[in-house]
């Protein structure tokens, strides 16, 4: 149930501006997020890189409702690519379909998400998966890039009951796909209300994009979950295949279970951290806290101390 009402309240953005004022949570919230600063978030993919990390970057900011707010999301993922380049990293940036425009209509993203593929060259472009109401026409955009642009990469959510669908017509594609949880509030018709209930699924479409068909058609699979044991489990399944560890990767968020991450590149794991920054951090930062409501308690017990 509270993490029902997070969801609901991660849509509310006048609460965040409220939020901001509360020098405690600003702490709370610079947990997750590494600045709202282009620089800030730079020097947190270098501090990564250099503790073995491969990376990934998101500019927070979703659902805007002009085409100049669109334009000017695609225009800083090009300062920031030219940022990545200039300080010698290797990011690859991971953007919402909704930032770039996509509640302003499908040709509004994709131009704006081209300008981003455009500017990033050879480098991987993810997009990132938001609410159900988005599921289909990201994909369809996903689709149409791919027939021109071979830098994009999509996400699939385990939660959802229309996700093995989904892998099945997009595996024979050869495509790089990052499966995550989902973290968005969904009816039960869409998707699994049960935790354990993903759990599940989560390991099963991870077998899906480990099996010897996809592999063959050339998928490359992004676990991205901080869920000891899935991780656990899908590399030693990707092992027992001899698929090489340059084949697959395990993804994690900035500043959730760091402390894995030196463990799992000593075994010789590929792990992106996915570094968020930007002055828009609220709906990110409720969706993380309505993942884990250790962090709200440790929120209100500063709050009530006040
Ligand atoms: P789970 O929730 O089972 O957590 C496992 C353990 O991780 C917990 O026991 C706890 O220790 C730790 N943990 C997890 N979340 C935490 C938190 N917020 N704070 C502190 N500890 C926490 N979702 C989506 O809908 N669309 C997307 O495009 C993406 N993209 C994405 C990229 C990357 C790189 C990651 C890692 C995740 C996403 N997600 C996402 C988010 C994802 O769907 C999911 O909500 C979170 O990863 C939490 O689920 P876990 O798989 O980590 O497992």
């Amino acid at each position: 149930m509270l993490r029902t009402l997070l969801l609901q309240l991660s849509t509310r953005p006048a609460l965040g501006r409220a939020l901001d004022r509360i020098p405690v949570s600003k702490r709370l919230v610079r947990r997750f997020v590494a600045g709202e600063r282009l620089e800030e978030a730079v020097e947190a993919l270098a501090r990564l890189e250099a503790a073995g990390c491969l990376t990934a970057v998101t500019y927070l900011g979703e659902n805007v409702t002009t085409p100049e707010r669109a334009r000017a999301a695609a225009d800083t993922y090009g300062a920031l690519l030219d940022e990545i380049d200039r300080r010698g990293l290797h990011s690859t940036p991971s953007l919402k379909p909704t930032h770039l425009g996509l509640d302003l209509g499908d040709e509004v993203a994709l131009k704006n998400i081209e300008r981003v593929l455009e500017r990033a060259g050879k480098t991987l472009v993810w997009l990132d998966m938001e609410g159900s109401a988005y599921t289909e026409r990201t994909l369809q955009i996903y689709r149409r890039l791919r027939t021109r642009w071979s830098n994009v990469a999509c996400v699939v959510q385990a939660y959802l009951h229309r996700s093995e669908r989904d892998l099945r017509s997009l595996i024979p594609g050869g495509v790089t796909v990052r499966l995550c949880k989902g973290a968005y509030h969904e009816p039960p018709d869409r998707a699994y209300p049960r935790k354990d209930d993903v759990d599940r699924n989560y390991a099963r479409l991870g077998g899906m994009l480990l099996s010897p068909d996809a592999q063959r058609a050339g998928t490359y699979p992004a676990f991205a979950t901080h869920d000891e044991r899935l991780q656990r489990v899908l590399v030693e399944e990707a092992r027992n295949l001899g698929i090489p560890a340059d084949r697959f990767e395990l993804q994690m968020l900035y500043g959730i279970r760091s402390e894995l991450h030196r463990t799992l590149v000593d075994a010789g794991v590929r792990l992106r951290v996915l570094v968020p920054f930007g002055e828009d951090w609220y709906g990110y930062f409720v969706r993380r806290l309505a993942e884990r409501p250790a962090n709200l308690l440790f929120l209100a017990k500063h709050l009530a101390r006040r």
